[in-house]
């Protein structure tokens, strides 16, 4: 049984720049009536029930009992005391037009002081930044801030997605293995949890659904799956598939579904923005290019397909360049082989806007996170894999890269909940 979402959705965000402004102009705009959701599944998209034949294919908002965009509030954190309108201008994604006509809404959204430490994002800074004695302290600096918004903005639900930028890459460790461990490791201020970690401890603590947009550890650790299960909180992550993924996640299944054999790809972007500039430093692109390599090899399979993928380069840059701001040039060079081992080539060169494809995303991650909740889903949500680039998965199992499968899923887990028959497109011709 799935509570109705009665009152409003408080939607949290810690990193309030490109991205999270976006996602909230946006959603501004559409409550408006100034612009439409594009992108956005649960707005946009349609699921099909039943058989072909039944031609039933409502919205999926209209299929699904999720959150109404009129019934959404914004809050987040950030060490940049910008509101939503001043950073909405600085990234420069929207165009000042659109800003302008929902300029009050946006300047009400001001950002809580965040918890940042530059060792784990080394190139900012800025003042917007709580103090505290412990990690813990500071944990507990955010649950009240949580408690505090709840309550000001009189909402009956929350859910938190990390929009912050890329932290420097971290590896699971002995502080990261039981709810005990990661408490006491708050507590002593542990070097191997990230601010990105603390926020994602006081929102999971709280039994807030909790979304990561960024590659960083956060709530994949078996400590935070722990705490997850015993608050029963839906949790997911991590890494927004946005522009080069998403392309390489929609070819790379078409091309084995050919059997065509792939050689080497090799992958390169430009972009100018702050997440681009975050990027610059090798220790944060490390997390990134771990985020991104791993999908061609869960999707190609080379150790069950020697003779097609065996022995694919698969090499992933990025490089920042001002210029570009948030219009991300994602280049890529594939080189692939058919019948009798002849040689092919793709180039793609997708110009796209990293924050216009990553803000439905935020949409549809708080929406069906928060249906999660309400149907009483909780610990990992495999069933959001289709937005991520880098899908948390159950331990021992691998995370499912192939867009097609994830949609798949995703639609399944939808007609599940509503009571529906699921759709394997395997039956009879006639039948479906
Ligand atoms: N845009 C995309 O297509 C896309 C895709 C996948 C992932 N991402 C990730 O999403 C994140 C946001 O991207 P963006 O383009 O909005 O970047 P951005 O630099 O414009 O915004 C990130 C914001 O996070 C803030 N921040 C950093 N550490 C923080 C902390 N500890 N607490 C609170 N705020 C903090 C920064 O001050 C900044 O304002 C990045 O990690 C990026 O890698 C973006």
């Amino acid at each position: 049984m799935i509570q109705q979402p009665k009152g409003k959705l408080g939607i949290l965000v810690p990193g309030m720049g490109a991205v999270a402004s976006t996602f909230m102009a946006g959603v501004i705009a559409v409550n408006k009536g100034i612009s439409l959701p594009i992108g956005s599944v649960t707005q946009m998209g349609r699921i099909r029930l039943g058989k072909r034949t039944e031609n039933r294919n409502p919205l999926i908002k209209d299929f699904a009992p999720l959150a109404q965009l009129g019934d959404i509030v914004f809050g987040g954190w950030d060490i940049f005391e910008d509101n939503m309108y001043e950073s909405a201008t600085n990234a420069k994604v929207l165009d000042k037009s659109l800003i302008d006509q929902i300029k009050p809404e946006l300047e009400a959204i001001k950002p809580m002081k965040a918890v940042f430490d530059k060792t784990y994002v080394k190139n900012i800074d800025g003042p917007n930044v709580k103090m505290g004695k412990s990690k813990m302290e500071l944990a507990e600096a955010v649950m009240e801030d949580i408690r505090q918004f709840k309550e000001k903005n009189g909402c009956d639900r929350l859910v938190m997605v990390w929009c912050g930028s890329t932290e420097v890459y971290t590896q699971a460790s002995d502080v990261h293995s039981s709810i005990e461990k990661l408490e006491e490791g708050l507590r002593n201020s542990d070097p191997n949890i990230p601010p990105s970690m603390i926020y994602a401890y006081a929102a999971v603590k709280m039994g807030i659904p909790y979304a990561n947009g960024a590659p960083n550890l956060s709530a994949d650790v078996p400590a935070m799956v722990d705490l997850a299960k015993q608050t029963k909180t839906p949790i997911c992550g991590k890494d927004f598939k946005t522009g080069q993924t998403l392309m390489k996640t929609i070819l790379a299944p078409g091309l084995k579904a050919r059997s065509l054999g792939i050689r080497g790809w090799f992958s390169t972007n430009i972009l100018g923005n702050r997440d681009g500039e975050v990027l610059d430093d090798p220790d944060s692109f490390k997390t990134k290019e771990v985020s991104k390599l791993g999908v061609l090899e869960q999707i190609l399979q080379p150790e069950q397909n020697p003779e097609l993928y065996g022995n694919l380069y698969h090499k992933v840059r990025i490089n920042y360049y001002p210029p570009h701001g948030d219009n991300k040039e994602g280049w890529d060079n594939i080189d692939i082989f058919g019948w009798l081992g002849y040689g092919m080539q793709i180039k793609i060169d997708f110009l796209c806007r990293d924050s216009i494809l990553a803000a439905p995303i935020v949409l549809d991650l708080a929406l069906f996170l928060d249906l999660a909740k309400r149907a009483e889903l909780f610990g990992i949500q495999e069933w959001l894999s289709f937005y991520w680039k880098s899908p948390q998965a159950a331990p021992g199992l691998p995370p499912q890269n192939d867009i097609f499968l994830q949609n798949q899923k995703l639609l399944n887990t939808l007609r599940h909940l509503m009571g529906e028959e699921l759709i394997t497109h395997l039956g009879m011709d006639y039948y479906y």
